[in-house]
C-alpha cells in the first residue's frame, strides 16, 4: 500500500491547525460581532459557547479525523462511513466537502481584497483616493445593477486562487505546513505592532477624539445582561463556529494526517486556545480601539453594522491610518498583510479536503486535484464576484458559512455520541493523549453539546423579528410567529421583502439573483452527493473483482 502522507512535526501540525482556525473571522468578524452585540455583553456567551460547544466539537472532529485516517480516508464521507454500518452515514460527510468548497469560493474573494490592499497601501493609493470611494468601485457596487465586472478585483482573485492551488499542489509538509510556519508568526508580529501603535494613541495625537482604551474596555468589561438575550447567544455561538472552523470538515481532514498513536487531546486544545488568544487579544485590540480613538465609541457601532467587519476593515481603517503620516503605508501593508496570511492559511484548509476526496476516491494525483479545486472554486467564486451587487455573496455566506456549519455539527455530534457510541469515541479520543481530559467532558459531549447545538439550530430557524418574549406572547395570543427576515424560514419564504419579484421593468432583481444562487448551492450539494455515490459504487466493484 502507498505510504500515507502525514504532518512533518508537531509544531507544524499545531501551527497548521491554528492557521486553519485563525482567519478573517478573528480580525474582521469577531470585533464587528462583539461591537454589534454590546461588547462586554457578547463576551460571556461567547466564552461559554467556546467551552461547552467549541472545545467539545474540536475534540470530536479531531477524533473522527484521526480515526478516518487510520482507514485511509482524509475527507468526511469516508470518515463517516467507517463510523458505523449504515450506508447513509457517508452522506453526512457530503457537508464536509460542500461547505469547504462553497465557503472557499467567497472566502478567497475577501482574501484577494486583502492582497490587493497590501499593494494599494504600499503604493499610496489611499492618500489620493478615499477608501470609502475606492472599495465600492473596486468590487463594483457603485451602480444600481445586480451584475458587475470588476476587472481589477478579478485579477487579484485569480492571483489568489493561483497561489492557493500552487501551495496545495506542493503537498502537506512542503505546502500547507510551510505556509503556516511562515504566515502565523508574521501575522502575530504584525498584529502586535498594530495593537501597540493603536493602544498607545492619546488624545494629544492629531485626530484622536477619545482614548483607544475606552474601546478595549467596551469589548472586555463583562456585562451580564447578554446572558438573558437569545440574539446575543446566537451571534456568540455563530462566531465560535466560524472562528474555530468547526462544522466544516476541514479540521477532520487535517486531523486525518495525524499518526494513529499521536496525541490529539492536547493538540486540539492547543490549537483551539491559540485561536482564542489571537481572536480575543489581538483581534479585540486593533479595529475597535483604533476606530474608537478616531471616531468615538458611538460611531464604532455604526461602522460595524452588518457584523461582517468589511466596512470597518476595508473602508474605515485605511482612512484612519492616514493620520499616521509616513507610517500609514506600512501600517496598511501590515494590516492587510495580516488579513492575507490569516486568510490563506484558512483557505488552504478548505482546499485540502477537496484534494483529499479527489485523490482518495478518484485517484487524482496532487497536481490534478489541486487544479480541480482551483477550477471548481473559480466557477462558484465567479458567481460571488460578478453578482456581488445582486446579493449572491451574502447568500453564500449565510447558507454555507453560517447555516451549514450548525447543521453539520449537529449531525456529527449525534453520530459520534450515538452511532459510533460515546464510549468508543471517548476511548478513541484519549488514545495516545498527552493530557487527561476531565470525565466531565464525556457528559458534555454526549448531552450538553448536542442540546446546545440543537437550540442554536432551532433558534436560527425561527429567529423572530421582535424580541423572543414578544414573539411568544404573539404566538399565544393567536397572532402567529413573527419570523425575522434573516431567520432561515424567513429567508426561504422571503419574509419582509413585500415586493418579491424576479423581474421588474424588464430587469432581473436581486430576488432573482438570490434564488438562483440558492439553486446553484443546492445543485452543488446534490452533485457532490452523486460523486460520493459513484465513488462507493466503484469501490464495491473493485472488491468484487
Ligand atoms: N476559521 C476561519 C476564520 O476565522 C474560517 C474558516 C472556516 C476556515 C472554515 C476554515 C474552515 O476566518
Amino acid at each position: 500500500m502507498k505510504r500515507q502522507e502525514s504532518w512533518g512535526t508537531r509544531v507544524g501540525l499545531v501551527l497548521a491547525m491554528a492557521g486553519n482556525a485563525v482567519g478573517l473571522g478573528n480580525f474582521l468578524r469577531f470585533p464587528a460581532q462583539a461591537a454589534q452585540n454590546g461588547g462586554g455583553a457578547f463576551i460571556i456567551p461567547y466564552l461559554i459557547s467556546f467551552l461547552l460547544m467549541g472545545i467539545p466539537l474540536l475534540w470530536v472532529e479531531w477524533t473522527i479525523g484521526r480515526n478516518g485516517g487510520k482507514f485511509g480516508h482524509h475527507s468526511t464521507p469516508g470518515m463517516f462511513d467507517v463510523m458505523g454500518k449504515k450506508k447513509w452515514l457517508k452522506y453526512i460527510g457530503v457537508f464536509g466537502l460542500f461547505t469547504n468548497l462553497t465557503v472557499a469560493s467567497y472566502y478567497c474573494y475577501i482574501e484577494s481584497w486583502s492582497l490587493s490592499y497590501v499593494y494599494h497601501s504600499i503604493v499610496g493609493t489611499f492618500f489620493e483616493t478615499k477608501p470609502t470611494e475606492f472599495f465600492p468601485a473596486y468590487i463594483g457596487t457603485t451602480g444600481n445593477n445586480i451584475f458587475a465586472f470588476p476587472q481589477e478585483a478579478l485579477f487579484w482573485f485569480l492571483l489568489t486562487l493561483g497561489l492557493n492551488v500552487w501551495i496545495l499542489s506542493r503537498g502537506l509538509v512542503k505546502g500547507i505546513e510551510m505556509a503556516a510556519k511562515i504566515g502565523m508568526p508574521l501575522l502575530i508580529l504584525f498584529g502586535v505592532i498594530l495593537a501597540i501603535r493603536g493602544l498607545t494613541l492619546t488624545t494629544t495625537d492629531t485626530g484622536v477624539v477619545q482614548s483607544p482604551l475606552e474601546g478595549l474596555n467596551f469589548v472586555w468589561e463583562p456585562q451580564f445582561s447578554g446572558l438573558t438575550n437569545p440574539t446575543t447567544w446566537l451571534a456568540a455561538a455563530g462566531q465560535i463556529f466560524f472562528t474555530l472552523s468547526v462544522g466544516m470538515g476541514s479540521i477532520h481532514c487535517y486531523a486525518s494526517y495525524v499518526r494513529e498513536k499521536d496525541d490529539i487531546a492536547l493538540n486540539a486544545s492547543s490549537a483551539g486556545w491559540m485561536n482564542e488568544f489571537v481572536e480575543v487579544l489581538l483581534g479585540g485590540s486593533i479595529l475597535i480601539p483604533i476606530a474608537t480613538a478616531y471616531l468615538g465609541l458611538n460611531m464604532v457601532q455604526a461602522a460595524t453594522a452588518g457584523g461582517s467587519g468589511f466596512g470597518i476593515g476595508f473602508l474605515t481603517l485605511p482612512t484612519l491610518f492616514n493620520n499616521w503620516g509616513w507610517f500609514a503605508p506600512i501600517a496598511g501593508a501590515m494590516w492587510f498583510g495580516l488579513l492575507f496570511f490569516a486568510g490563506i492559511t484558512s483557505s488552504l484548509a478548505m482546499g485540502q479536503p477537496i484534494m483529499a476526496f479527489l485523490s482518495d476516491e478518484f485517484k487524482f494525483n496532487r497536481n490534478k486535484s489541486a487544479i480541480s479545486f482551483g477550477a471548481l472554486t473559480l466557477m462558484l467564486g465567479l458567481v460571488c464576484v460578478l453578482f456581488y451587487p445582486g446579493g449572491s455573496f451574502d447568500e453564500f455566506d449565510f447558507w454555507t458559512g453560517t447555516f451549514s456549519l450548525v447543521a453539520f455539527a449537529l449531525l456529527e455530534i449525534i453520530a459520534f455520541a450515538f452511532i459510533l457510541g460515546i464510549d468508543k469515541g471517548w476511548e478513541e479520543l484519549n488514545r495516545g493523549a498527552d493530557i487527561k481530559i476531565p470525565t466531565f467532558f464525556k457528559v458534555v459531549i454526549k448531552y450538553v453539546t448536542p442540546v446546545f447545538i440543537s437550540i442554536i439550530f432551532i433558534g436560527a430557524l425561527i429567529k423572530p423579528s421582535t424580541d423572543w418574549l414578544t414573539a411568544f406572547s404573539n404566538l399565544f395570543s393567536g397572532l402567529g410567529w413573527p419570523f425575522a427576515p434573516e431567520s432561515v424560514i424567513g429567508k426561504i419564504f422571503h419574509v419582509g421583502s413585500d415586493k418579491y419579484k424576479w423581474v421588474v421593468d424588464g430587469m432581473f432583481t436581486s430576488d432573482f439573483v438570490k434564488d438562483i444562487t440558492r439553486l446553484l448551492l443546492a445543485a452543488t450539494f446534490i452533485l457532490i452527493s452523486y460523486m460520493v455515490y459513484i465513488a462507493w459504487k466503484r469501490k464495491k466493484l473493485e472488491v468484487n473483482k
